[in-house]
């Protein structure tokens, strides 16, 4: 059978390289995919917003799955026109998507549901948002309640930040229309977790667990990215935390997304901060997260595509899912200035070297294939991962990979997985 992922990160290479695994899948279409995907599987030249092009590849390439990586498409409808030509996609449809396209509507529907959350003011008028800020003394968190690509939230310490930040979103427009109405939330203290789930509208499947690094420096230290590395599985996701997870936010936001009118198939990524008063949540992504997704997939034994399709089917009751004992650690390889402005079109040296290392995958991301070199092409560049005899030696052969790969401007975090690390000398 053949199937399709839609999009270009290192999201979509390991969903592709997975899927590929399954005896029932025969070839792997990727639109537009990048350079390693060009590698392993066939690139079709459709950016991830034109859906009508989508659909027509699916249909006249006979696609049995269509996989869709990333929140844009999902928020726009992109499932929707995939069910109406009557083709198998994996995906949240857009109203099921808001609950990660408008942060006002995941807080309405938190509130309903009784889901533990930060308390937070939703405001569609600047003077009120500036107003209610002016009367906090502590600090805030705030958030543009559109897609912002990743950038639409800021953790003020300081009330008078919140201001600007609020000006820039609200009166400036930073975000466009994404920041015509903001979420003002308090600031939550712990440590955050990702949890994954699969969800075919009923049953809710909890994938392994995983930690991301959102900060671009050692220690959790300067500004958010789209995640440095993460590793699998995370040790602060006990199964007493899992546990309250599934039955406290899973279970009631899968049943109020039902009872609101959008039932959600797809995989439902809870983003959460284990405060000192339980896992709250910060937010809820209609799609997998990444680079988490590279090290739970690296851990994967079973065939994604009968999960997926058992997601599209609603049979994930009785879908027999195993992992890999063994972790696995993704450091992310960047551009320099990321995630700030970077250069790109930089030529990367020693992939095949990377490629031969025992226990080790390098999934591209923001790569290009001009001619037979491969450069750079975004801020994420390379998610190189591994599997280890346990978590340290994951991390040792993933910077082992990471030492031979060279270009320009390179950068990572060093601390990756260290926390689980620390976490498994003490235990
Ligand atoms: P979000 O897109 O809502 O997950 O926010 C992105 C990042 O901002 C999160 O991963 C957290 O690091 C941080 N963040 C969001 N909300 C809060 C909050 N209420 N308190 C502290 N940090 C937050
Ligand atoms: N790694 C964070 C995300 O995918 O949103």
């Amino acid at each position: 059978m053949r199937v399709l992922v839609v999009g270009s990160g290192g999201r979509e290479h390991a969903l592709a390289w997975a899927l590929a695994k399954s005896d029932k899948v025969t070839e792997v279409l990727c639109a537009p995919g990048n350079a390693g995907m060009a590698a392993e599987f066939e690139n079709v030249d459709i950016s991830v917003d034109d859906h009508a092009a989508l659909v027509e590849l699916a249909r006249t390439r006979e696609v049995a799955l269509t996989v869709i990586g990333p929140e844009a498409p999902l928020c726009d409808g992109i499932v929707d026109r995939f069910t109406e030509a009557g083709l198998r996609v994996f995906g949240p449809t857009a109203a099921a998507a808001e609950i990660e396209g408008d942060k006002a509507y995941a807080k309405r529907l938190m509130k309903i549901a009784n889901v533990p959350t930060g308390e937070a003011r939703i405001f569609e008028r600047y003077e009120d948002a500036r107003e209610y800020i002016a009367t906090r003394d502590t600090g805030v968190v705030v958030k543009a309640a559109g897609l912002a690509a990743g950038k639409g939230v800021s953790v003020c310490a300081d009330p008078a930040d919140a201001l600007l930040e609020v000006e820039r979103m609200m009166a400036d427009r930073v975000f466009g229309d994404a920041g015509a109405t903001v979420v003002v939330e308090e600031l939550l203290k712990g440590e955050e977790l990702s949890v994954l789930a699969l969800v075919d509208g009923q049953t809710i499947y909890v994938l392994d667990t995983a930690q991301d690094h959102k900060a671009v420096g050692d220690g959790d230290t300067g500004p958010n990215t789209g995640g440095m590395g993460a590793y699998s599985p995370a040790p602060i996701a006990t199964p007493d935390v899992m546990a309250m997870v599934e039955r406290e936010v899973l279970v009631p936001i899968v049943d109020a997304l039902r009872n609101d009118h959008a039932p959600y198939r797809g995989v439902l990524y809870a983003g959460l901060m284990l405060t000192a008063a339980g896992p709250k949540v910060l937010e809820f992504n209609c799609r997998f997260g990444d680079p988490e997704i590279q090290a739970v997939l690296m851990r994967l034994d079973s065939d994604l595509y009968d999960m997926l399709s058992a997601v599209v089917d609603g049979t994930l009751a009785d879908a027999d899912i195993r992992w890999n004992p063994k972790p696995a650690v993704c450091v992310a390889m960047a551009s320099g200035g990321y995630p700030g402005t970077y250069e790109k079109g930089k030529r990367i040296y020693g992939l095949t070297e990377a490629a031969a290392m025992p226990g080790v995958k390098v999934f591209h991301a923001g790569t290009a294939q001009i001619e037979d070199v491969t450069v750079t092409s975004g801020g994420r560049v390379l998610g190189v991962t591994a599997l280890g005899d346990d978590i340290a030696d994951a991390k040792a052969r993933a910077y082992a990979a990471v030492d031979v790969i060279e270009f320009e401007g390179a950068f990572t975090r060093t601390d990756i997985a260290d926390k689980a690390i620390r976490a498994a000398d003490s235990a």
